[in-house]
């Protein structure tokens, strides 16, 4: 058996084939266009290893997804593959609307020609299940409950909109041609691999760096982190239990304002790392002009996953949030070829023509 992961090259994808293959001898076929969030360099440990296939190439390639799946003929289709920064999408939303939108499609459209032609049993056991996120459902009062999966849709940037057409596309690729479909919708991850534009990583870059720290707004807004392996665990549990055609949220119940986060990520630096003339790394926040429809607050209500499939996370904020800081302390030469752009070379220099 196998499976096909879509933009395993990317933060999310390359935690989930990593930790796949970690627990599975199941082989993954690994299709990612590798923009520059794609970084084969999360991979190279993989190298070596025969189960995992890697194929460069966009979802919107219907004969090129065709191909693949009838030559890998995999059980399930998972898709990570997207543009998925929103700061990106206010100020170029056309590759969201390219990939999200038309790829979610082209894809869904291949899978439903393959999944129409397999004999009965390999047709009822098969998956197609879509990654998405908790910014479909817009944002949240101060008091409000929890986003929950019967929430109604309010997307408000280019992203969250051209995601939330991409999980109708899929619902509806469900109930018109009965596509086994699975969809989740996460909250925002922080860990390992995480692509230093975004902010947990960009603090720690800059902060070592000895660069501003840039607050949105008031830093008021507030996100609902969980560490990406939970997030990969319960990809997993939903693939392999999930009821057909079902969306289910996820996240660790772990609120903050981005304020709190900024200062949380200078005190463990300050402690792991301290800077050379004794001053905290919180010397450096600098508040900036606010993200143009800023949403003010996300929470995901995850109840749905825990009660049906018995997921739940394993690390708090507090533990992950620590063993990030590590990881990037750790992995210095990662982020150094990642904002250097050095890391697109080194793809040709390690993989050659077959990049
Ligand atoms: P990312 O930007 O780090 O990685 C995206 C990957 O997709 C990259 O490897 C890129 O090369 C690849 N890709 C982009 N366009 C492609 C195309 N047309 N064909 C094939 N591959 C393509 O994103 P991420 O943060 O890892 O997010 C993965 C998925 O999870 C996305 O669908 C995103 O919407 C969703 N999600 C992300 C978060 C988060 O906090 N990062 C939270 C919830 C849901
Ligand atoms: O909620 C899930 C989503 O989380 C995912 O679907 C997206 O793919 C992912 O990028 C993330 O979106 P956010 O916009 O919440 O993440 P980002 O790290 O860009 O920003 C987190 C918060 O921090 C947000 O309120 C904006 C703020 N911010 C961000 C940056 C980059 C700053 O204040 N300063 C910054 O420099």
């Amino acid at each position: 058996m196998t499976i096909l992961v879509t933009g395993g090259a990317g933060f999310i994808g390359s935690n989930f084939v990593l930790d796949w293959l970690a627990q599975s001898a199941e082989p993954v076929i690994n299709l990612d266009a590798l923009t520059y969030a794609g970084n084969r360099q999360n991979l190279v440990a993989l190298d070596d290893d025969a189960r995992h296939i890697f194929v460069h190439g966009d979802i919107g390639d219907f004969d090129r997804v065709a191909k693949l799946l009838a030559e890998h003929q995999p059980r399930a289709v998972l898709n990570f593959a997207a543009e998925s920064h929103v700061d990106r999408s206010i100020h170029g939303p056309e590759d969201f609307i390219q990939t999200n939108i038309v790829g979610t499609f082209r894809l869904l459209e291949a899978v439903r020609a393959y999944h129409g032609q397999l004999p009965a049993a390999a047709k009822n056991a098969f998956r197609f299940l879509h990654v998405s996120t908790d910014e479909v459902y817009g944002s949240l009062g101060q008091a409000d409950p929890a986003f929950r999966e019967t929430h109604r849709y309010e997307p408000n940037s280019p992203y969250s909109a051209s995601k939330a057409a991409s999980d109708h596309l899929v619902r509806a690729y469900h109930h018109t041609y009965g596509l086994p479909v699975l969809t989740t919708n996460c909250s925002n991850n922080y860990g390992p691999y995480h692509f230093p534009e975004k902010l947990i990583p960009l603090v720690i870059h800059n902060a070592l760096a000895g660069k501003p720290l840039p607050i949105y707004g008031d830093g008021q807004q507030i996100r609902d982190w969980l560490y990406v392996k939970d997030h990969c665990s319960a990809i997993r549990r939903v693939l392999e239990a999930g009821r057909l055609g079902e969306t289910y949220n996820v996240g660790g119940w772990n609120e903050k304002a981005n304020l709190e986060v900024v200062h949380t990520l200078c005190a463990i630096l300050d402690e792991l790392s301290p800077r050379a003339d004794g001053q905290s790394y919180a010397t450096q926040i600098t508040f900036v002009t606010d993200r143009p429809g800023h949403d003010r607050r996300y929470a995901i209500d995850a109840s749905k996953l825990e009660r049906e499939l018995g997921w739940k996370p394993a690390e708090t904020f507090e533990t992950g949030i620590r063993k990030t800081v590590q990881w990037y302390l750790d992995h210095q030469d990662w982020v150094a070829n990642v904002t250097s752009g050095a890391y697109k070379q080194w793809v040709g220099q390690q993989y050659g023509a077959a990049a």
